[in-house]
């Protein structure tokens, strides 16, 4: 489903900057893959290159068998839209709007009828669990219904792959995992493919398979088998065999 070969990523600028050397990487259909590293080892780069944000220096990138860095704008942005969902760290919900609104807008962008929409809406937030909230305002919501609600919003239009930096990077650990359970549920319902950036290891022992990175190169990878916790503790072992910065581990939530 997502091929990526041989890629890598050079920032030119005033200094350049290598961020990301020969990486390869295959995602089946329907695997959910973490991304870890230190801060600073090109995991959001990545991420970005996938997601069509950026352009790999070099190597190829295939979703779906199709090469999105080769479509031209309008072709492009209609891949990304009906392609890919995403979620960020900060939700990137719209505050004057309510939650159905958020979560509708990217229907709003295709010109979909009002009621086609509301009946999408609600039948994502009965599957997902926030109809309760969709009549409320963003700040009227915690931290782990935004980000709920960010999820639904990137599922609305039915993505084959969804790509999330850090989406639980500024929550605490319950919400954390109501958002990572909500995850595994779109993953193991709807086959969603998906790719996880995260620092915390608790969220990532929901994950597949996780790849780890290092300076911008790939360093392992771990699977996770049937045993969460063991593939926990795995993965707190591979992050203190790859060192990096003290961040990495003041994330770690038991
Ligand atoms: N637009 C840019 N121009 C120049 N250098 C960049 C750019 N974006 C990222 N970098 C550099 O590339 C390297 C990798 O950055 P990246 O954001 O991918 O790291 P990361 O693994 O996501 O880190 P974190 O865990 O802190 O989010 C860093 O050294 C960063 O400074
Ligand atoms: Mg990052």
């Amino acid at each position: 489903m997502l091929y990526v070969n041989q890629v890598s990523k050079i920032y030119e600028g005033k200094i350049t900057y290598r961020a990301l050397t020969d990486i390869d990487l295959t995602i089946e259909t329907g695997e959910f893959v973490g991304i870890m590293g230190p801060s600073g080892s090109g995991k959001t780069t990545l991420l970005n290159l996938i997601a069509t944000i950026d352009e790999p220096t070099t190597g190829k990138i295939l979703i779906n068998e199709k090469n999105p860095h080769q479509l031209k704008r309008d072709e492009l942005a209609k891949f990304r839209r009906r392609e890919l969902g995403f979620v960020f760290q900060d939700f990137n919900l719209l505050h004057t709007l309510t939650v159905e609104e958020n979560i509708v807008l990217p229907l709003t962008l295709e010109g979909k009828k009002v009621e086609e929409m509301k009946q999408k809406a609600r039948d994502i937030a009965e599957k997902l669990g926030i109809s309760e909230i969709m009549n409320k305002r963003t700040y009227e919501i915690s931290g782990g219904q935004a980000q709920r609600a960010a999820v639904a919003r990137a599922m609305i239009h039915n993505p084959k792959l969804l790509l999330a930096d850090e989406p639980t990077g500024n929550l605490d650990s319950k919400s954390s995992k109501d958002v990572m359970e909500m995850l595994e549920y779109i993953n193991n319902k709807e086959r969603t493919t998906m790719m996880l950036v995260t620092h915390d290891p608790q969220a990532a022992s929901y994950c597949n398979r996780v790849v780890f990175i290092r300076d911008g190169k790939f360093y392992s990878e771990i699977h996770r088998g049937n045993n969460r916790q063991a593939f926990f503790q795995k993965i707190i072992d591979t992050l203190s065999l790859l060192g990096g910065d003290a961040h990495d581990l003041s994330s770690i939530r038991v």
